[in-house]
């Protein structure tokens, strides 16, 4: 019998990670090989007709999986009985900014997706948050859809999960397949911290094979950075490596994993209040993240992680007093 397809919404879709995102999609990537999807592009007005200029694009691509492309400005048509939404559409930062600047200019963004999600999404609705400040506007979208469970709300911190492996791997002289259990915990932001206690290569762990200098003067800060160091370097955010995390995220959320980084709901697990949308290790069974729990955290990495959570705070305490949540 034929597979009912899997509708895919993609807000910013004329933007750049829209460009770099929507192929990857439609070839079979997010879902895997014998997945048939729709896409559903959002936009804001002014940018529909590039939208449908991706979408020709799209067409002129044959690709087997995809079953039928919907572009419009309409919130509510687009995540119509929506499968999985990937919230990209929102002002990127500029050089000199840091993300949490952007938070009064993209909170409102998310605050009508969500509720649009509440109303019209699938009940199986799964959504990925790329727009920043990422884990607040996951925050916003999720207190505004309060029929769909809160997991189902996340962010993505699979981009420094992937930049850590890199890192790690150049330093090491390994290859990133060796390197199992990385972890980032806490925003999307300067504060985030990448964690090599508990993170394996060779079977031993790899804080223990690097100097611990390096560690906290290079690796934490060139992880935390990048996103930085990237509009520096090319004039404009990630793009292509953002899309390709959130192709991972999606991915290993359905099809399942047994250790990855990805915000999610805190239950109050290793001390995060109850509600932020903050890193942790996870994996994924069933189609649902599990926080992988049970692991010693030390006095290093708990300040860390601690720094991060208490930025996570405030940022919430912003939107509240903005009216957003
Ligand atoms: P871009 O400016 O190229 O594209 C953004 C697109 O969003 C534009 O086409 C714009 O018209 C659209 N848009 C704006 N408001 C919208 C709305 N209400 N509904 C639908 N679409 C809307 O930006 P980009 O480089 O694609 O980046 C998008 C966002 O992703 C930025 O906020 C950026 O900071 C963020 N980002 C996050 C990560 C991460 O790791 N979480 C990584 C890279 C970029
Ligand atoms: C990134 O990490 O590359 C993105 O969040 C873009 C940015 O502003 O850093």
């Amino acid at each position: 019998m034929a597979q009912t397809p899997v509708k895919v919404t993609v807000t910013g879709a004329a933007g750049q990670i829209g460009y770099a995102l929507l192929f990857r999609i439609a070839s079979g990537q997010l879902l895997g090989a014998d997945v048939p999807v729709t896409l559903s592009l959002l936009e804001v007005p002014q940018a529909v007709k590039a939208a449908e200029g991706t979408a020709m694009e799209l067409d002129d691509c044959a690709f087997p999986l995809l079953r039928g492309i919907e572009i419009t400005d309409d919130p509510n048509v687009a995540f119509n009985g929506t499968n999985v939404a990937l919230l990209v559409g929102a002002m990127p930062r500029k050089a000199g900014m840091e993300r949490g600047d952007l938070l009064e200019a993209n909170g409102g963004i998310f605050g009508p997706q969500g509720k649009a999600i509440n109303d019209h999404a699938a009940d199986d609705i799964r959504v990925l948050v790329v727009g920043n400040p990422a884990n607040t506007n996951a925050l916003i979208a999720q207190q505004h859809a309060p029929d769909v469970p809160a997991e189902r709300f996340t962010a993505m911190t699979r981009l420094d999960h992937n930049r850590a492996l890199s890192q790690l791997a150049a330093k090491l002289g390994v290859a990133v397949a060796d390197i199992k259990k990385m972890t980032i915990w806490g925003n999307h932001s300067a504060t985030q911290y990448p964690d090599l206690f508990h993170t394996e290569v060779g079977g031993k762990i790899a804080a223990e094979q690097v100097d611990e200098s390096w560690l906290r003067d290079t690796f934490i800060p060139t992880v935390a950075k990048r996103g930085a160091a990237i509009i520096d370097a090319r004039g404009a955010s990630s793009a292509a490596s953002a899309a390709n995390a959130a192709i991972d995220h999606v991915h290993d959320w359905v099809n399942g994993t047994e250790w990855t980084s990805a915000a999610i709901v805190s239950d109050g697990s290793y001390g995060v209040p109850e509600g932020l949308i903050s890193s942790f290790p996870v994996a994924s069974r069933g189609g649902r993240w599990e926080i992988i729990q049970g692991l010693e955290i030390d006095a290093f990495s708990r300040e860390r992680i601690d720094a991060s959570v208490r930025e996570l705070e405030e940022e919430r305490d912003a939107v509240r007093k903005l009216g957003l949540i």
